[in-house]
């Protein structure tokens, strides 16, 4: 028997009024880091399969703040990293612990984790979706901009990467024009641009592929990039240089933005590659905001899943 449990896998997984109060929750939370600890007593297993610096710390102290206990596993060093199956992980954490987040490669296996889980899952960055990420990113745009329905976001480089993705979707849950500019051979998967074009149907958003980075940052007010090479991708065989360079974020592209446009990069960032000095370290850039607020943003949603959902413990024997 389960109760009704709420995971976050991808971006849609809130729906767009959900999403609302989890960045309303989450600006409470950066107005007050230790407000409430609705976490007492609780335990948070958080795995890695890749490797991470802000998604890692943010988990461990906010989970801390909320007054809960992080549980950080490397899932190389665990018995994952000698096969054991992610459902029957997932079977054994659920009586131990109160939510799992975790970073993995493709999305069936955080999916597969979920089915077998009767306590939420949270995903930490699978090679399809950075949905915690996202929630950043949009609580950045809003405390900067002061809104987020009809904000223009142009994502430039690797379309097929889990940030493009998340953007895509996350952007269209929250009412954003999103525009992704990619070289041929990196556009998005196009189930998930079709969900995104369907959710943003839902809240007045949009989403469209555009080329010609030029056209694709055109007015913006919000420009995004990404490393060229994901974790995982490093001996694909892909060209990951050759065909980036004019989605390069540097000021000659961001002059075509609008005059108050901000910069966001989810770090780690290659400068000189996908963005230049002059931009994440001058004035439009926001990135250092957007990483702080990955700890209030997964604090938020942390306590927003766990409140609503209402995992039944297997009895003994069960
Ligand atoms: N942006 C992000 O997820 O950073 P880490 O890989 O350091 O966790
Ligand atoms: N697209 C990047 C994001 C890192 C936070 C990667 O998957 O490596």
């Amino acid at each position: 028997m389960t109760g009704t449990i709420r995971h976050y896998l991808r971006d849609d997984d809130l729906s767009p009024a959900e999403l609302i109060e989890v960045l309303d929750l989450a600006d409470l939370y950066k107005r007050n880091r230790t407000a409430a600890r609705p976490l007492e007593r609780k335990s948070v297993a958080v795995l890695f399969e890749k490797n991470s610096t802000r998604t890692r710390l943010s988990f461990e102290v906010g989970i801390s703040q909320l007054g809960g206990q992080p549980i950080i596993v490397d899932g190389r060093t665990s018995q994952l990293g000698r096969e054991e199956t992610i459902e029957d992980t997932s079977r054994v954490l659920s009586r131990y612990v109160d939510a799992v987040a975790i970073r993995t490669f493709a999305q069936r296996r955080i999916d597969a984790l979920a089915s077998t889980s009767s306590v939420p899952v949270i995903n930490a960055l699978t090679d399809e979706f950075h949905p915690c990420q996202v929630l950043a990113d949009l609580q950045t745009i809003r405390e900067r901009l002061g809104r987020l329905a009809g904000v223009t976001l142009t994502y430039l480089g690797d379309g097929a990467n889990n940030m493009a993705h998340s953007l895509m979707l996350g952007g269209a849950n929250a009412g954003l024009h999103v525009r992704v500019s990619s070289p041929e051979g990196f556009v998005p998967d196009p189930q998930i641009l079709l969900d995104a074009k369907t959710r943003a149907g839902l809240t007045g958003g949009s989403v469209e592929l555009i080329t010609d980075p030029v056209a694709a940052v055109s007015g913006a007010d919000v420009l995004v990039t990404d490393t060229w090479t994901s974790m995982g991708q490093e001996n694909d065989g892909l060209d990951r240089v050759g065909p980036f360079r004019p989605y390069q974020v540097n000021a000659g592209l961001l002059a075509h933005a609008d005059s108050g446009a901000i910069v966001l990069h989810c770090l780690p960032a290659h400068r000189g590659w996908e963005i230049t000095d002059e931009v994440i370290d001058g004035p439009a850039s926001a990135v250092w905001d957007e990483a702080e607020n990955r700890l209030h943003a997964q604090k938020a949603l942390l306590v927003y899943l766990v409140e609503h959902s209402d995992p039944v413990h297997v009895p003994a024997g069960g």
